[in-house]
C-alpha cells in the first residue's frame, strides 16, 4: 500500500513588501536581499492574523465533506504557538467541522515540526489505511525590524491530507534523521523574537543536508541521478542553493546543473513570501510540482527538512500517476498576485501592533478567517460564515 501526499493546499497573507523598498530603507544594497538572499517580495501579517488564520484559509478550500467525516488525526506543525498548553489543532479541527472523533495536537521543532506530523501521519495511515490524517505547517517569521534576520521574514500555511493510495506524492520508505544539539536559532519562553546566530545557522542547515544526504546514499545505494528533484526548507531562496552546491560538490556537472534548475522551479513561490518556518519546504514542494518543466509520473523528489537546534531528516516520495490533475497553479498564482503592497512605513506600523490577550477587545480584518474578538483571554475566530 502507497502513503502519501493527497491533496497539498497554501495560503499567505494578503499583504507584502517589496524587497527593493526594504533595502532601500535599511540603507542596504538591493542586491543584497534581492542576490545574495534571494528574496524578491515578503509576506506581512497584520495582527487579527495567526498560524490558525493561515491554518483555515490554506486548509479548508482543499477538504470536502467525505475528508471531514474520515479525518481522524488533526496535527498542526509550528513555532508560532499562541497558547502554551492548548493546541492550535484542537481549535483548527472544530473550525474545519472535523468529525469529532479525533486525535488533535501541535508539534514543536522549529522548521522541522510539520514534516515529524507528516512523519507521524504515514505511520498511522499505514496502521489505518482507510482514514486520513491532516497535517498543516502555519508560522509567522519574524525577527524584529532592522534585524540581522529581518530580510528572511514571512508568513502563511500550508495544509497536507495524508492518505493511503495518494493521488500527488507516494512516500519511500527511507527516511534519515539526524539530530544535533547547537544553539544556531531558538527562542526562550517569553521571548518574541527568537535568539538567532545567523551564520552559525547557515553553517549548520549545510552540514546536517550534507551528513542525511551521504547517509541517505550510502543505505540506499543511490546517486544524484536516483532523483528528478530536491527540494529544500526554505528560510531565504538563497538558502537551499548553497546546500545544494555544497552538498553536490563531487557529482558531475550534468547532474549538478539540472538539479539546480529544478530548484530554481521550487522556489519560485518562495521569493514572493520569504520564510514560512515550517511550511517552507512544503511550499517549494508545491511549487516545484507546479512549475517544473520536465517532471513526469514516477519520478523521484527528495525533501530535506530541518529545524534549528538542530533536527533534520531526508526522505522521498514518487509522483503519482495523474497528480497534475490536484494542482491549482492558477488559484496559487492568483493568490499571490492580487496581494498588495505595503510601504516601509505601513509594515513597520503593522509589525508594531500586537495582541493584548489580557484586554478585551473587537476587531476588524476583511480576512474570511480572522480572529475578531479577544475576551476573557480567549481568541474568536470570524468562521467564514459572517
Ligand atoms: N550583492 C550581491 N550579494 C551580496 C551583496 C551585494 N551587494 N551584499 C552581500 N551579498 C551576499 C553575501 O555575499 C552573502 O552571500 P553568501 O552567503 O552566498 O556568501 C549574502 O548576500 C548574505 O550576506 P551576509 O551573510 O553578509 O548577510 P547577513 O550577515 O546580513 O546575514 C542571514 C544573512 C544570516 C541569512 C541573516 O539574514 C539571518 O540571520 N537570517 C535568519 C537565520 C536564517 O534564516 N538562517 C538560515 C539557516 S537556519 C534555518 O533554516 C531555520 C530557519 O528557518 C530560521
Amino acid at each position: 500500500m502507497n502513503v502519501g501526499i493527497d491533496k497539498i493546499n497554501f495560503f499567505v497573507p494578503p499583504h507584502y513588501i517589496d524587497m527593493v523598498d526594504l533595502a532601500h530603507a535599511r540603507g542596504v544594497d538591493p542586491n543584497k536581499f534581492t542576490i545574495g538572499i534571494g528574496q524578491d517580495q515578503m509576506a506581512v501579517s497584520k495582527v487579527t492574523q495567526d498560524i490558525v488564520t493561515f491554518a483555515m484559509h490554506a486548509a479548508k478550500p482543499m477538504l470536502t465533506k467525505e475528508d471531514l467525516a474520515a479525518v481522524d488525526m488533526v496535527i498542526v506543525g509550528t513555532e508560532t504557538g499562541i497558547d502554551e498548553s492548548k493546541a492550535s489543532a484542537v481549535v483548527l479541527h472544530r473550525l474545519l467541522g472535523v468529525q469529532p472523533f479525533a486525535r488533535s495536537f501541535e508539534i514543536k521543532e522549529a522548521c522541522y515540526g510539520a514534516t515529524a506530523g507528516v512523519q507521524f501521519a504515514k505511520n498511522h495511515i499505514q496502521a489505518n489505511p482507510d482514514s486520513k490524517v491532516l497535517v498543516v505547517a502555519s508560522d509567522i517569521a519574524r525577527y524584529g525590524l532592522a534585524s540581522g534576520g529581518e530580510p528572511t521574514q514571512g508568513a502563511g500555511a500550508v495544509a497536507l491530507l495524508i492518505t493511503a493510495e495518494p493521488r500527488i506524492l507516494a512516500f519511500d520508505n527511507d527516511n534519515v534523521m539526524l539530530t544535533q544539539d547547537i544553539y544556531d536559532f531558538w527562542r526562550p519562553v517569553g521571548h518574541q523574537y527568537p535568539v538567532v546566530d545567523g551564520h552559525l545557522s547557515n553553517e549548520v542547515y549545510i552540514n546536517s543536508f550534507k551528513q542525511v544526504w551521504q547517509e541517505s546514499c550510502r543505505r540506499h545505494q543511490r546517486t544524484a541521478a536516483d532523483y528528478a528533484a530536491i527540494c529544500f526548507h526554505i528560510p531565504y531562496t538563497k538558502m537551499g542553493k548553497k546546500a545544494l552546491l555544497a552538498g553536490f560538490e563531487t557529482e558531475d556537472q550534468v547532474q549538478q546543473e539540472r538539479l539546480l534548475t529544478r530548484y530554481e522551479e521550487s522556489i519560485t513561490y518562495s521569493r514572493r513570501v520569504g520564510n514560512l518556518y515550517t511550511g517552507s519546504l512544503y511550499l517549494g514542494l508545491i511549487s516545484l510540482i507546479e512549475n517544473a518543466t520536465t517532471l513526469s509520473e514516477g519520478d523521484r523528489i527528495g525533501l530535506f527538512s530541518y529545524g534549528s537546534g538542530a533536527v533534520a531528516e531526508f526522505f522521498s516520495g514518487r509522483l503519482v500517476e495523474g497528480y497534475q490533475q490536484q494542482l491549482n497553479k492558477k488559484s496559487h498564482e492568483a493568490l499571490l498576485d492580487a496581494r498588495q503592497k505595503l510601504s516601509i512605513e505601513a509594515y513597520e506600523q503593522l509589525f508594531e501592533e500586537k495582541i493584548d490577550i489580557d484586554t478585551n477587545k473587537t476587531f476588524t480584518d476583511d480576512l474570511l478567517y480572522s480572529i475578531h474578538e479577544i475576551k476573557d483571554t480567549i481568541r474568536y475566530y470570524k468562521d467564514g460564515n459572517e
